[in-house]
């Protein structure tokens, strides 16, 4: 089989979004398009208010497009309404959302209680994702006895707890500091490469778009379209040693460059 013959596992088709509001209609998202190969890692850039949550949303079956459609899988979201497309995919965003009053292995193992699996055998995968994300010891620890970025292992433990095919991230890491970012970073990246996930990254940082992604897509001041696309041929697993070659670097500007062309 050529490799254009493997069937994505996400496509993105024509989708466009305009909100009503009581001061009329707000036109999101004009038309994106794109296709992601299994086991790709994508991030998306965007200015502020382009778009980037609500594509996200309307991937993840939780806002309705008014235009176009996604399939996981090849099984449309939208036009057929595939539950089982949605139930293969997980979310994780920018502040933990974590319930204060339950213990870290209860956080990580809620999708799993939601679906109904028994207490046994969700603990103790909840106990494996501890391992897996660092928190070996902390299982029986709440939320607030947790730093910031370990708070933000314990909400990417609990995206992975149903095992997703497809891991949607809307700026996971954009509160911590940059020596937890690069660490998380490096994490997220080995997680990846552990579970063979697919990803879509949201991020407001050009280095970490680049650092993870094996394509960059920038997307357009709101209405927004796909401003471009770059493609990142550094090897892999990355190191935070990398950053400093010409090779990083020069991909940074690039993104950089194009991000200062947009039209005014
Ligand atoms: N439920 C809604 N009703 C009306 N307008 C909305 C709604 N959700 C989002 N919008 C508008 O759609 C546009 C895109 O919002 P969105 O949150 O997707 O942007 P974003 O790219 O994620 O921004 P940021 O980088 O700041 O997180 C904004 O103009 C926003 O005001
Ligand atoms: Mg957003």
């Amino acid at each position: 089989m050529s490799v254009s013959a493997v069937q994505p596992e996400l496509r993105v088709e024509a989708i466009g979004k305009t909100f009503e509001s009581a001061a009329g209609p707000v036109q999101a998202i004009e038309r994106i398009d794109f296709d992601v190969r299994p086991g790709e890692f994508i991030s998306v850039l965007g200015p502020s208010g382009c778009g980037k949550t609500t594509l996200l949303r309307m991937i993840g079956g939780l806002e309705r497009p008014s235009t176009g459609d996604v399939a996981i899988g090849g099984r449309s979201i939208w036009t057929s309404g595939s539950n089982e497309a949605v139930r293969s995919l997980a979310f994780a965003f920018q502040d933990s959302r974590l319930f204060p009053w339950f213990s870290i292995e209860e956080n990580i193992a809620l999708p799993l209680r939601l679906r109904g699996e028994p207490k046994e055998k969700r603990l103790a995968r909840a106990r494996e994702l501890c391992a897996l994300v660092g928190l070996q010891g902390f299982e029986k620890a709440r939320p607030r006895q947790l730093s910031g970025g370990m708070r933000q292992r314990v909400s990417l433990a609990r995206a992975l707890a149903i095992d997703p095919r497809l891991l949607l991230l809307d700026e996971p890491f954009g509160a911590l500091d940059a020596m937890t970012r690069d660490q998380m970073n490096l994490e997220l990246q080995r997680i990846c490469k552990t579970t063979g996930a697919t990803v879509l990254l949201i991020t407001h940082s050009i280095s970490e778009a680049v650092f993870l992604g094996d394509r960059v897509i920038v997307l357009s001041p709101r209405p927004s379209r796909v401003h471009s696309v770059h493609e990142v041929t550094l090897p892999r697993p990355r190191t935070i040693a990398m950053q400093e070659t010409t090779e990083f670097q020069q991909l940074v500007r690039a993104v950089r460059t194009d991000i200062a062309g947009y039209p005014a």
